[in-house]
């Protein structure tokens, strides 16, 4: 592979990335407000009703060769991604609501907009979940498996990924259900052996998330993690992800108030400005602010939000700068907003002889409304991954930082945080394995 300055000779060696011929199916753990905002937007999208705005497997492109070319394909039309039209729906949800309910509840998307594709959202009606409200606690519902343990639960879950594969071609698995409370690594997630003897003894330290990945993984499936639990950032997991060329990624999207902090902490970071205070607070009030007004919820998601600060502005570095940034997240969880989140973030940065001055962002955001296409994203670039010889051994889908808050890496490799290095790990990738040339952005050779 040659890595050429900002274009040069073509050096493509041609790519090996299997079509994506026949159906694929999706099954989304969790038919809340994303996962019902995905699907419905997804049949809106099939019968021409809305755009995909949002998504880069649909509407963004990739530059080929130097910028004299004039070569930018659609992605979807550079990588062999499946077409809308092959993707199928099912999922889990510890509620009985049909994905027409389910979406109706949520109010994220418009009455009309959801009568018009009333018909295709009620056939979709989730399976029981595997559910238990100690790892949830604001939650209840009766759409629960019973089994004698977890090994038994893993096991209805992995005869539900049987079942599904028989109608489709190809299956790719995302979690799009609540956040769990906060769990660190144990000796039971060291290794697919102490796992599964965990599941047999229904070790406290396997929740629900990580069955589910336990599930998709032992059948071969991709897994992306939309949450911030812990569930694949685990040894156990990417031990059954290498063996069974089950790609893995996450996790958390990256949507509102942490999009914008990768997008602004990098100017800072460029020109060399100091932070002394990052103070972001939310209100929502969806089910999700419900279940992140609980504590131990929170916490998984505080871990998952904080990080992104350290790792984008590298205080050992630069202690000058960053050395004593006070930053603090706070989700308040206001009911009368629904899903229309608010972001306010007040930034205390300081310039040239420690000069001190303030940035203000309110972000009038719609959670459900950003985090759709991401969640479409990734489902259809794991599959791609899958059918991919350079990705599908991989094991942890690096290259997919873009999407997420708190991005996977093999341990001990710090995560990019940064959007635009993202995008650019992302679009190199998928020159990578065409067999493309990488884009550098050197350039001198406009200047011969
Ligand atoms: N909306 C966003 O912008 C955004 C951004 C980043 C991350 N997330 C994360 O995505 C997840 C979904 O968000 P949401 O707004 O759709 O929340 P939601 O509460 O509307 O939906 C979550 C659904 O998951 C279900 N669920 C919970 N545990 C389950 C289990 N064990 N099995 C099956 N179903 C289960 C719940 O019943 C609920 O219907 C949350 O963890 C959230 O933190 C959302």
């Amino acid at each position: 592979m040659s890595i050429v300055k900002d274009g040069g000779q073509d050096t493509a060696p041609g790519s090996r990335i299997l079509p994506a011929t026949g159906k694929l199916g999706v099954m989304v753990v969790g038919l809340g407000a994303v996962a019902t905002t995905l699907i419905a937007g997804v049949e809106a999208v099939r019968r021409g009703i809305a755009k995909p705005i949002g998504s880069i497997t649909q509407m963004g492109t990739i530059r080929l060769g130097k910028r004299t070319d004039s070569c930018t394909p659609l992605i979807h039309d550079f990588v062999p991604l499946a077409k809308l039209e092959d993707v199928i729906f099912t999922g889990w949800d510890i509620f009985e609501d049909n994905v027409y309910e389910a979406a109706s509840n949520a109010k994220v998307l418009d009455k009309d907009l959801l009568q018009q594709i009333k018909p295709f959202l009620e056939t979709i009606k989730p399976l029981p979940a595997v559910f238990d409200q100690y790892y949830v606690k604001r939650l209840q519902g009766t759409n629960v498996k019973k089994g004698k343990n977890k090994r038994d639960l893993a096991e209805q879950v992995r005869a539900d990924i049987r079942e599904f594969k028989k109608t489709v071609d190809r299956v790719v698995m995302i979690w799009c259900g609540s956040t769990e409370i906060y769990l660190q690594p144990q000796d039971v997630h060291a290794s697919v052996a102490a796992f599964e003897k965990g599941l047999d003894e229904s070790d406290i330290n396997i929740a629900p998330s990580m069955i589910y990945a336990y599930a998709a993984l032992s059948e071969g499936i991709p897994f992306a993690n939309g949450a911030p639990n812990l569930t694949v950032d685990l040894p156990v997991m990417l031990e059954l992800s290498r063996k069974n060329s089950a790609p893995i990624c996450g996790k958390d999207f990256k949507t509102g108030q942490t999009l914008i902090k990768t997008v602004l902490s990098p100017a800072f970071k460029a020109r060399m400005l100091g932070v002394s205070g990052w103070y972001s607070t939310n209100i929502l009030g969806n089910r999700d602010g419900e279940v992140l007004d609980d504590p131990e919820s929170f916490k998984t998601k505080e871990e998952s939000k904080l990080g992104v600060l350290d790792f984008i502005l590298q205080p050992d570095l630069y202690p000058d700068l960053y050395g004593n940034i006070y930053h603090k997240v706070r989700i308040n969880y206001y009911p009368p907003r629904g899903d229309n989140k608010e972001g306010w973030d007040n930034i205390d940065i300081f310039g040239w002889l420690g000069y001190p001055m303030q940035i203000k962002v309110d972000f009038l955001c719609r959670d459900s409304i950003l985090a759709a296409p991401i969640a479409l994203d990734l489902i259809l670039f794991m599959d791609m991954a899958k059918r991919t010889p350079e990705l599908k051994d991989l094991g942890i889908q690096e290259w997919l930082s873009f999407f997420f808050k708190s991005p996977m890496t093999v341990p001990g490799l710090y995560p990019e945080h940064d959007l635009f290095i993202q995008s650019m790990k992302l679009k190199n990738t998928l020159r990578y394995i065409k067999g493309e040339q990488l884009i550098t952005h050197l350039g001198l050779e406009y200047y011969d």
